[in-house]
């Protein structure tokens, strides 16, 4: 498909948002953006295949981050208060009838925002550039959960810690409620890091999402900063690129990449997050872990400014460098 704007996707004046062509792509078609989101256009309109939605004016569109892209545009103010974890629609229309929800459908700069009061719970409000203030706090509104954290020592990735606080303790009530059409609530964490393990946790409400990047065959690489209790030596640094066996497992299990950074310091590459894998790795080539830090996902690294303890939303840049080796 060429590379000109003009002839592939008909400009239209979808009122207070633009579909733009940001690229073909052979195997699947134009990729549009929609107001802040992105979508695929099909090449031929599929007819009622799954996944795929229709676009006001026609266009048949299927989501190109699995479903960052709403196929509805505008719903209920309840519903949209609903979907976002505030409560059920019966505790979200009160909050609506109690004043308590601000609204601001657009914004040039964030200077500017204006927000009103709307006591009306079934006004129906456009979801894009959509923000609310809820109880005098604000909230973006974003049809899927993608968030990063960067987790603290002495944190559980479990719903129900046995010992230490949940990681889930450290998002806002919403994120953590959420409705979902599985039996939990709320985002979930893309695969687990041990109590003792720091940096990187994903964390999503989208299912496709988080089997994307947490199944073997997809080969998202994490990078794990490792402290060792002795020494690095080459031989050990080879034998994790060749492969070992793990305590319970016969199964052979490799490094992507292994690099000594400094005689106690290793970056260690896995594309597989067997439990523990890094510690017992590390113990089947006769050395322990003293600490471990997971600083890349993909191709994003933990930004240098979220402290830890600290979440917050995944961008589209973000979740392109997250899926780019997907
Ligand atoms: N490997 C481990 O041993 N622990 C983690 O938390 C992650 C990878």
């Amino acid at each position: 498909m060429p590379d000109d704007h003009s002839k592939l996707v008909p400009l239209l004046p979808i009122p207070n948002r633009t579909v733009k062509r940001l690229c073909a792509d052979d195997s699947a078609g134009s990729r549009v953006k929609v107001g802040h989101r992105q979508a695929l256009i099909a090449p031929n309109p599929p007819s009622n295949s799954k996944g795929w939605g229709v676009l006001r004016y026609g266009f048949r569109i299927k989501s190109y981050f699995s479903s960052i892209c709403s196929e509805t545009f505008s719903m209920l103010l309840q519903d949209i208060l609903y979907s976002q974890g505030f409560g059920t629609r019966r505790v979200c229309a009160g909050l609506i009838q109690q004043g308590r929800v601000e609204i601001c459908e657009s914004f040039a700069d964030q200077a500017a925002k204006e927000y009103s009061v709307c006591t009306t719970a079934t006004t129906e409000f456009d979801l894009d550039q959509l923000s609310l203030r809820v109880q005098g706090i604000e909230w973006k509104f974003y049809p899927k959960a993608y968030i990063l954290l960067n987790k603290p020592t002495g944190t559980e990735c479990s719903q129900k810690p046995s010992t230490y606080p949940s990681v889930y303790s450290l998002l806002p009530s919403p994120l953590r409620h959420r409705p979902t059409k599985s039996a939990i609530q709320g985002v979930q964490a893309v695969g687990r890091l041990d109590q003792d393990t720091t940096g990187m946790l994903l964390l999503s409400d989208d299912g496709q999402f988080i089997h994307r990047m947490s199944s073997p065959k997809k080969h998202v690489a994490k990078v794990y900063q490792v402290t060792t209790k002795h020494p690095i030596d080459p031989a050990q640094v080879a034998k994790l690129m060749a492969g070992v066996v793990l305590d319970d497992d016969p199964v052979i299990v490799k490094a992507a990449a292994c690099v000594s950074v400094e005689s106690h310091r290793l970056d260690l590459t896995l594309t597989e997050g067997k439990y523990h894998q890094v510690k017992r790795m590390l113990a089947a080539v006769g050395n322990r872990v003293e600490s471990l830090h997971r600083s890349r996902i993909g191709n994003m690294n933990l930004p240098d400014d979220l402290a830890p303890g600290k979440w917050r939303w995944l961008d589209e840049a973000d979740l392109q460098l997250l899926t780019m080796s997907s």
